[in-house]
């Protein structure tokens, strides 16, 4: 690590932390094995993972998903960069060999995701501004894609991250430039359901939980698309949450979200180790707040009533794959944001999710709290 100058307060700090972490033995590896149950027994409600294609030929991959998760998301592959091509085709390959994979091992898929605002493939960008151009490709891209699996994939997030990183309104996207900026979504959701309409339908947004001011104007556009008509049947939080998110920020944004009586979905959830310029605190002490984050969060989501949890998907398989050590905004390589290590090993964090899914499954309506 490159030696900053520090300030005398960060100076401080990195003595006192090296002195504290000194006692619990600086950078403590606890490394006494934790075993889980399968995790997709623990709950009556779909565990999913995100995966790519390329690594579900591994063995030990192949078992250890199989043997934790009942459901897949598809990490990269049935979005619009993966499927149309420059000249407009849709090409299916990753797609394709994750369907034939579920279907093999009885996964359900949750299908992800047919319009982002960072999506603009060649073949669109070209007819922007050209709307009869736009509208066809638009609507026949949407009609390719869930037509293929219609009735094999029971779930869709439709529309990605409308609303603003910064949670004031709604995205600038080259989809709003030639629908409107709650046009395209509308038109997206239209046509979803005109393609599959045995397939519930999803609005996905982040920092739901960590973002007050954003999950206010999400709640704001949901409920202007749905005055309008819109056929949306649930909503996902992404929850990529981290270690220093405030204590009840998930069950507030739970309570929020379960306003509009639609099923929610956990969909890329991961606790990162947090974003702070210098931090002195220890691996296992980070662990540690990354256990408790996580029992906070899954008891929070388990209270909701059954109806309204559709599933919970963690946002890879191992630390190592976590797209949080490669984010080309904020790379750390160093993060351990999901369930398994390196070596497909459970954590703490993994004991603590187990643990807020079963608890509830154990509980009896006499001691529910
Ligand atoms: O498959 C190609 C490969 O052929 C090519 O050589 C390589 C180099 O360009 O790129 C590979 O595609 C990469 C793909 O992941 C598969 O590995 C893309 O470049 C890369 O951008 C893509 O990153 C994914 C990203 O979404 C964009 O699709 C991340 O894995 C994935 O974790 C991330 O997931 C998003 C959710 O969809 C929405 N919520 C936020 C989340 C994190 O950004």
């Amino acid at each position: 690590m490159k030696l900053a100058t520090l300030s005398r307060r960060e100076s401080l700090g990195a003595i006192l932390a090296l002195g504290l972490s000194g006692c619990e033995g600086y950078g403590a590896q606890d490394d006494t094995p934790i075993t889980v149950p399968p995790l997709k027994s623990l709950a009556s409600l779909p565990i999913g993972c995100a995966v790519m294609s390329a690594k579900l030929a591994d063995p030990t991959t192949s078992t250890l998903l199989l043997k934790n998760f009942s459901q897949l998301t598809a990490e990269a592959e049935m979005k619009m960069a993966a499927i149309v091509a420059p000249d407009g085709r849709l090409r299916f390959s990753g797609a394709d060999a994750i369907m034939a994979y579920a279907q093999q091992n009885k996964l359900r898929v949750h299908g992800h995701a047919l319009v982002w605002h960072k999506h603009e493939p060649e073949a669109f960008l070209r007819l922007d501004g050209n709307k009869p151009a736009f509208t066809a490709l638009y609507d026949n891209y949407i009609r390719g894609v869930m037509g293929r699996y219609r009735g094999r994939i029971p779930s869709w997030d439709v529309v990605n991250e409308p609303v603003n990183g910064d949670g004031l309104g709604l995205r600038a996207t080259m989809w709003g430039r030639n629908f409107g900026d709650l046009g395209y979504i509308e038109r997206a959701f239209q046509i979803a359901r005109e393609t599959d309409p045995s397939a519930k339908l999803f609005i996905n947004e982040y920092d739901l939980e960590l973002k007050p001011e954003k999950r206010l104007a999400f709640m704001q556009m949901m409920e202007a698309l749905l005055k309008k008509g819109t056929p949306i049947d649930g909503i996902g939080t992404q929850s990529h949450i981290n270690i220093d998110m405030p204590k009840g920020a998930a069950k507030a944004a739970f309570k929020d979200l379960a306003s509009f009586g639609l099923p929610i979905h956990v969909s890329e959830l991961d606790i990162s180790f947090g974003h702070r310029r210098f931090d002195w605190r220890s691996v296992k002490t980070k662990r540690a707040l990354q256990a408790e984050q996580m029992t906070d969060f899954v008891q929070a989501f388990m209270a909701l009533p059954e109806k309204l949890r559709y599933a919970i998907t963690i946002w890879g398989l191992y630390d190592s794959d976590s797209f949080w050590r490669v984010n080309p905004e904020d790379p750390n390589p160093d993060d351990e944001p999901l369930l398994f290590d390196g070596a497909g090993r459970a954590k703490p964090v993994t004991a603590a999710f187990a643990n807020a899914l079963g608890g509830i499954k154990s509980m009896t309506p006499a001691n529910a709290g």
